[in-house]
């Protein structure tokens, strides 16, 4: 395997960044993670919008532009060999001594990107049966919306639903479902409306969100961007989950509550198929 580092192929093995990196002291730094299916990036313009104004948000320069991070990527699946692939780009503020403010003379900033393998039948195989989360409070900061590598509260928010045997947990602030650990959440209610939280500060702007919402209106479904509670969730027509890695994901039960008939829901699947054909 082969990642890229600051300019460089290098053997994922030796591939490595310098301990005052700080990104590793400070999680000082941001990502992104795309896919890639037959050699074609989903979504791929949404995923650099959001990288710029997440650098942006932490004052922190674009080391690329977009169509020589394009090729980079491009580079990266040629010499791993992959037409289907998990592509993640992270950025940091880059190296200097240990200190809490911003290097007072900048920081070269730190790019590293790596690819792997990505298997659709697997994730449409787990689409069909759907997956089961757990909820957890939302225990985050106030600004979600970056999406930087500062992502503590998920890890163990997504441990604790790997514990339950589940594949997500519901993240609940303040009374409503905000999102997931790594995923943005919805629900369908008794009239076939789509739920799912509004963007804000309180959670990431999920570009595959952004498409599903999309998707649906071609569908000609009705999507409401409000918040809503776990026992309005628990009592959903259907739920599901959307993200890079997941596409639209059908959800049948939340803790101990099956949703709908405990099989996935039909809006679902048909989003997930219309996402599947637009994002690419
Ligand atoms: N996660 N919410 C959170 C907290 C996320 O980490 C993600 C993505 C999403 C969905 O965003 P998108 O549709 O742009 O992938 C929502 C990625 C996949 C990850 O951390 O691996």
């Amino acid at each position: 395997r082969v990642a890229y580092v600051n300019g460089s192929f290098t053997p994922h093995l030796n591939a490595h960044v310098h301990i005052e990196d700080r990104g590793y002291q400070f999680a000082d730094g941001v990502y992104e993670v795309c896919i890639v299916i037959d050699g074609r990036t989903y979504d791929f313009d949404g995923h650099y919008r959001r990288l710029e104004r997440s650098l942006n948000e932490l004052r922190m320069p674009a080391p690329m532009k977009r169509a020589p991070l394009e090729a980079v990527i491009r580079e990266l699946l040629r010499r791993n060999r992959l037409r289907d692939a998990l592509v993640y780009i992270q950025v940091t503020r880059g190296v200097a001594p240990r200190n809490h403010p911003f290097p007072p003379n900048g920081a070269e900033p730190v790019m590293v990107m790596t690819a792997r393998r990505f298997n659709v039948s697997e994730s449409d195989a787990k689409a069909a049966k759907g997956v089961k989360v757990i909820s957890q409070p939302d225990i985050r900061w106030g600004r979600v919306d970056i999406k930087t590598v500062g992502l503590l509260p998920n890890v163990l928010a997504k441990q604790a639903a790997v514990e339950a045997g589940a594949a997500e947990t519901f993240l609940v602030r303040d009374g409503v479902v905000t999102e997931c650990s790594s995923s943005n959440a919805w629900i369908v209610d008794k009239s076939g409306v789509l739920i799912t939280h509004p963007k804000g500060n309180h959670i990431l702007g999920g570009i595959t969100r952004e498409t599903a919402i999309a998707c649906a209106q071609e569908l000609q479904l009705k999507v409401e961007e409000r918040a809503f509670t776990l026992e309005e969730a628990k009592a959903a027509t259907e739920a599901f989950m959307t993200s890079a890695t997941s596409f639209v994901m059908p959800i049948v039960a939340i803790d101990d509550s099956r949703i709908g008939d405990g099989q996935p829901g039909p809006i679902a699947a048909r989003l997930r198929n219309a996402y599947k054909n637009k994002a690419c």
